[in-house]
């Protein structure tokens, strides 16, 4: 692996409850997220989103969460698996620079890329991984953490994301974050 990734242990802190006092998942994704949606969760670590993301879809609903760290994905599982949501995750190891899937193309309603984008060797060809695999009119919140990664490189690399598809509905407020919220051009 070239590429700078968040250490493992890391996961454990960003799955903190004490994290949800500053960074509510309810909160920043209930907007966006409701029953029944097939959910994407790009770079999950231990499932800190991805398990609220479970309650919003519901029974009927999915949540296919990637990332590339094995180890990040077995811990998520074993704690989805803990809260009784395991059936409705969809947890898979992928490349640095391919998410891989194909088999959800067209058939995401809402993606969520939080404090990953950044770890990504190659931004522009994510944007075109989660273009291929929105729905048209689906949505990708993009968030940042302020400490890693200045305005200035957020907005740049928003900039990748045109030429993929999106363009830039919304900026949510998220604290101690950059965001915005794109939509995938019909
Ligand atoms: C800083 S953590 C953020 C975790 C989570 N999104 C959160 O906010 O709690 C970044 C995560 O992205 C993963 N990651 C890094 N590069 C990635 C890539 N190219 N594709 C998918 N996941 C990646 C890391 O393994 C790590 O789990």
């Amino acid at each position: 692996m070239t590429h700078h990734v968040c250490p493992f242990w890391v996961g454990y802190l960003l799955a903190s409850p004490l994290r949800r006092l500053i960074q509510d998942p309810d909160t920043i994704l209930r907007p966006y997220v409701a029953t029944g949606m097939t959910v994407l969760e790009i770079g999950p670590a231990m499932g800190f989103f991805t398990l609220p993301l479970a309650n919003m879809v519901g029974p009927r609903g999915k949540v296919v969460a990637v990332d590339v760290q094995e180890k990040m994905i077995r811990a998520l599982q074993a704690r989805a698996a803990k809260a009784g949501v395991g059936d409705r995750i969809t947890a898979r190891v992928c490349e640095e620079t391919s998410l891989g899937l194909n088999e959800f193309d067209g058939q995401i309603d809402f993606a969520l890329a939080f404090a990953v984008v950044h770890e990504v060797p190659e931004a522009a060809g994510l944007f075109a991984d989660i273009a291929r695999m929105l729905k048209p009119g689906g949505k990708l919140m993009a968030a940042e953490p302020k400490g890693h990664v200045s305005l200035s490189k957020f907005e740049q690399t928003l900039g990748l994301a045109g030429p993929k598809g999106f363009s830039i509905d919304a900026r949510p407020r998220i604290t101690h974050s950059h965001a915005a919220l794109l939509i995938r051009k019909p």
